[in-house]
């Protein structure tokens, strides 16, 4: 099926848990982010989407949640999350692509997207949808790589860089890795009806010379510490935001759960092996506990 969605960086078989954050030296990185989501996530919740879930390093952090629905495009990602996090009804696996999100409008309660955004080189689209799928009074928490951070900024003045970290188009560093400019981030969200409530700088500490010569649980309370300015300034390599979807929640659940990203109906039957779409009659596997709605698979 031909698809008119941008092009998605394709985590297929890549052992990024491994390396990036298992042997590589992140303790500071994944402490610094769990502190923010800490402070961010509502004390408790019925479903939360976590995109671009990965291998699940997140999720276990959104237990304030009844149930998290992940959505990573790789499926041997989600595989790997599956492996630690386990089959029980708590977690549903959802292989497919943020700019055409499988579920019915206004199906969660919560949703993050934490290094994900950057991937992306369409955020209204791709934000577009996340704020299609979250019901009134949701909340979203959007962690974004910042292009206005400092490193970015001396490099730019000591005219050792080109691209100019002020600007607000982003700026793709690597094929489908973007920075973005904080102020851009927020002009989006708010266009499309999020009412941002809080921002965190994160990693402000993010150099071999203070990670080799200061004491994880300092860099990390100092990170905390500094992070409560991320209202006031944003420049940080990471900045996590918190938004509000406009309105009061519903009273009710609404009708269905996954909708048909080929055609957009919610009728759709659940089958041994999957689902069929009794709009388009197309069949949507299930197997080994993930749904599959890749539309270019
Ligand atoms: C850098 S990893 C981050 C994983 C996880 N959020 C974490 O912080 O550990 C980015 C993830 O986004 C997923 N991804 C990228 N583009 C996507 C898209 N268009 N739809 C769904 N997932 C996507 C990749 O497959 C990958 O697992």
């Amino acid at each position: 099926m031909k698809n008119n969605t941008p092009p998605v960086c394709d985590y297929t078989g890549s052992d990024y848990q491994t390396s990036f954050w298992n042997q590589a030296d992140r303790a500071y990185e994944d402490a610094a982010e769990a502190m923010a989501l800490k402070r961010l996530l509502p004390a408790s919740g019925k479903l939360m989407l976590e995109l671009g879930a990965g291998a699940g390093r997140n999720t276990p952090r959104y237990a304030g949640y009844e149930r998290v629905v992940l959505v990573d495009y790789s499926r041997t990602q989600l595989e790997q999350a599956q492996a630690h996090l386990g089959t029980s009804g708590q977690y549903i696996y959802v292989a497919a692509d943020i700019y055409k999100l499988p579920f019915v409008d206004g199906l969660f309660d919560g949703a993050t997207m934490i290094r994900t955004l950057h991937h992306m080189a369409d955020p209204p689209l791709a934000l577009g949808q996340v704020r299609r799928v979250i019901q009134p009074g949701g909340t979203f928490i959007l962690e974004y790589a910042s292009k206005l951070n400092l490193k970015a900024i001396a490099r730019y003045l000591l005219r050792m860089q080109k691209w100019n970290p002020f600007s607000l188009e982003p700026i793709e560093f690597a094929k489908l890795n973007f920075d973005f400019h904080p102020k851009a981030i927020r002009e989006w969200l708010k266009q499309l009806g999020f009412k941002i409530e809080r921002q965190l700088t994160v990693s402000h500490l993010r150099s071999p010379l203070f990670k080799r010569t200061l004491p994880l649980k300092l860099l990390v309370a100092m990170d905390a510490a500094f992070s409560l300015t991320g209202n006031l300034w944003q420049l940080t390599p990471s900045v996590f935001v918190r938004s509000n979807v406009h309105g009061e929640a519903p009273s009710q659940a609404p009708a269905g759960f996954f909708e048909c990203p080929a055609c957009g109906s919610a009728e759709l039957q659940e089958k041994p092996g999957g689902l069929t779409c009794h709009g388009c009659g197309r069949q949507w596997s299930n197997t080994g506990g993930i749904y599959d709605f890749r539309l270019t698979v």
